[in-house]
């Protein structure tokens, strides 16, 4: 069983950009936390990616059609705006679940819808990075 994890944009900045809400560990960190999350639920491989541009995560969830049995996804910024990432989650029918590192629904209001949850069967919000260990034990048991 495969599983993608995939990041929008500026989450490659981790461990740079606002620690304060973000903290202080890197996106290197991410993936290794993913990879070590995905064993221990015992996936046989969790590809991690991340883009800044809308269109290559619209092409990477596209592409994950027949390849990923499941999929965690962080659009970041293009949670709040983006129809196309929503539409392509829903175009593949493959399970997804959402995951922020920050307290989305107690920060700015603009940050309170998500289109691509829309598609999404859970969510975990304000857990930090461990937020998608727990992401991957949801798609796994969800899975099994
Ligand atoms: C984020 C929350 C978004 O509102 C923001 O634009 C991000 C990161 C999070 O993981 O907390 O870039 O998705």
């Amino acid at each position: 069983m495969n599983a993608l994890v995939i990041n929008g944009p500026n989450l490659n900045m981790l461990g740079i950009r606002e620690p304060d809400i973000y903290g202080r560990q890197t996106y290197d960190d991410l993936i290794k936390l993913c990879r070590a999350a995905g064993e221990r639920e015992g996936f046989d491989a969790v590809d991690v990616y991340q883009s800044n541009h809308e269109g290559d995560l619209i092409d990477t969830i596209q592409q994950a059609l027949g390849v990923y049995d499941g999929i965690v996804i962080n659009p970041a910024a293009y949670t709040h705006t983006s129809v196309g990432i929503l539409d392509a989650l829903k175009a593949v029918q493959i399970p997804a679940v959402e995951v922020h590192i920050s307290a989305v629904d107690e920060r700015e209001s603009f940050r309170q819808i998500s289109y691509a949850g829309m598609a999404c069967f859970d969510r975990v919000v304000g857990e930090g990075l461990t937020g998608y260990a727990r992401a991957l034990h949801i798609l796994k048991e969800h899975l099994s």
